[in-house]
Parts: C-alpha cells; structure tokens; sequence
C-alpha cells in the first residue's frame, strides 16, 4: 500500500489518543503522538530548570535535548537524552507546565520540523495534535477534528489519570484556552476536516466511520 496519511486534531479528552491508536493498528499504519513530543519537551525544560516565561530560555533547552519517539501504534516510548520518560511526560508537573511550552515558537518550529520528518518516513501513519491538518501535514488524506462534551471529556481524563473529575474538568478548561488562543500554530479545525463529535459514540463506531471515510476517498 502506498503513502496514506490521516490527520486527527481536537481538544484533550476528545478520544483522539485512542482512536489514532486504534486505527493505525487497524490501517497497519504507524502512529505519532504530537503531544507527547511537547511533554518530552516540557520535561526537559522543567528538569533544566529555567525559567517557564523565558521563551528563548526554553527554546534553547528544546534545541539542545535529544528527543525520541517510536511510532509504533502497539507501544512506543519517548526518551531525552537517552532517559526513558513515558510515565513522567503524564504527572501534573509536565501536564501542568505543557502549554506554556508548546506556545513558544522556536519548540513550535522544532517539533513541526521533526513530525514532517518522521511522517515522511513512515510513509503511513495516523498523526494526532492539535495542528497536524492546519500546520503539520496540511495534505494529509483525511483530516479529522474530534469533539466531545466538556463533561464527556473531563470523565474520560479523570479515568485514564486516576483523577478527581473537578480539577480534571478545570485543568482541561484551562490547557483549551492556552492552546486555542496561542498566536503560533493555535488548535484549529480545518475547512477539509471531518468533524465527529464523539460524546454518543464508541470507540468502534468512530474508527469505522474514519476506516468508511478513508475507503472512500480511494
Ligand atoms: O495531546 P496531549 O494532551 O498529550 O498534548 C499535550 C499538550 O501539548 C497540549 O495541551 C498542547 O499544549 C500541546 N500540543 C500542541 N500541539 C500538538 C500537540 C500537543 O501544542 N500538535
């Protein structure tokens, strides 16, 4: 089979980790999680020590790391600088401090730069984000922008982060702000994405739908 490449974009907790997941297994595609490439990031710059506000201070940190990431759907892991840092990239601290990261413009551009390579790479794959339509791969084959809820959203989270829903709900509201009103690269749907709203549906429903979408666009 030749290059296919799917794009799936939306808020957090609107199932985009699982569905990707799910259909780069079913595709026998790779996968790439964005968000975890600015999680690495984050960890890095939190572990360096330097100031959150100082956006060259946190650009220079992204520059000199060295970051990796598997694509694997199945299992892959992230390490900086040779540490592996798959559990630590999910505490409060990272989540927390993520998005203040993610809006510097110099960690933007890095991490644009490497997806296109890895993307290139894999020939296909399901890449999900919050830019990978609009920024990323704006050729990608099909784009999706997943949506759920604001309470379907913070019960998923709070579950997968063993969470109390409340501050989950809050944390959530909060990181949608930051990366929808950032001036880089904000989250942003596409004209040519499909819209699901996932609240109602399973987990199978959605990828058949996307696997039906993706039959049909030959
Ligand atoms: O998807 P996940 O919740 O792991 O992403 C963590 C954070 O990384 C997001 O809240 C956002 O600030 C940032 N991110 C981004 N662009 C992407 C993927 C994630 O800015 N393509």
């Amino acid at each position: 089979a030749g290059r296919c490449v799917v794009a799936v974009d939306g808020p957090s907790g609107s199932g985009k980790s699982t569905v990707s997941r799910r259909l780069a297994v079913d595709l026998g595609a790779r996968y790439l999680d964005t968000g975890a490439m600015y999680r690495a990031i984050t960890w890095a710059v939190l572990r360096s020590g330097v100031d959150l506000t100082d956006a060259a201070a946190v650009g220079k940190v992204a520059g000199e790391v060295e970051l990796r990431i598997g694509t694997d759907p199945q299992g892959y892991g992230v390490t900086v600088d040779g540490t592996g840092v798959d559990q630590e990239i999910r505490g409060p601290e990272v989540t927390g401090a993520v998005s203040a990261v993610a809006a510097v413009p110099a960690v933007r551009a890095l991490l644009v730069a490497r997806q296109r390579e890895l993307i290139a790479q894999a020939g296909r794959i399901v890449v999900e984000g919050r830019d990978i339509g609009a920024v990323v791969a704006p050729d990608a084959d099909l784009k999706v922008y997943l949506t759920a809820s604001e309470a379907a959203r913070a019960r998923r989270r709070s579950a997968e982060d063993a969470a109390d829903v409340a501050a989950t709900a809050a944390d959530l509201a909060r990181r949608d702000r930051l990366d929808s009103t950032r001036t880089v690269n904000p989250l942003r749907q596409t004209d040519d994405a499909v819209e699901l709203d996932t609240t109602e549906l399973g987990i199978d429903e959605v990828v058949a739908q996307l696997r039906e979408l993706l039959t049909e666009r030959g």
